[in-house]
């Protein structure tokens, strides 16, 4: 599925599509460059999914955890991430095998540790700024 954001706005609609698209799947993985729209992507489907606390980057956590109407969610930035084991040791399977909504950005530092079927959510930044949004079913 391929959409198109050209505003912020626009991902309270886009946000839905995806949590429909995915179905069961709970674990999603966000590529995407520095700046691209992955953590505003994931507030609006933690919005979706019912939160309302304050969705920010994990900097220093690794983690956040969020409540939803469904469950609880987890945000991962693996971006300072130096090697997996510090991935390992801060439980990360733990967290993606509990069954509960993992929204990961930066997987590619923690290869190993990933699950073997995910929703994979790829942001490029447009020439006017907008953002095509491809998500795929691995
Ligand atoms: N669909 C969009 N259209 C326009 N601007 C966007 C869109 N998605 C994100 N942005 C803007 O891009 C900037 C970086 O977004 P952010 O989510 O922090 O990126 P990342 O987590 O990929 O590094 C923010 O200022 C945000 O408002
Ligand atoms: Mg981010």
């Amino acid at each position: 599925m391929i959409l198109i954001a050209s505003t912020t706005a626009q991902l309270t609609t886009i946000a839905s599509q995806i949590i429909t698209f995915a179905g069961n799947e709970k674990i999603f993985l966000f590529h995407g460059n520095m700046g691209a729209g992955k953590t505003t992507l994931i507030k609006s489907l933690c919005e979706c999914l019912g939160i309302t606390d304050a969705v920010t980057s994990p900097t220093f956590a690794l983690v956040n955890e969020y409540i939803g109407a469904r469950g609880k969610i987890y945000h991962f930035d693996f971006y300072r991430t130096k090697n997996q084991t510090e991935a390992l040791d801060m439980g990360c399977e733990e967290y993606f095998y509990s069954g509960n909504h993992c929204f990961i950005e930066w997987p590619e530092k923690v290869p190993d540790m990933l699950p073997g079927h995910y929703i994979s959510i790829s942001i490029k930044v447009l020439n006017d700024d907008s953002r095509e949004i491809i998500v795929e079913k691995i």
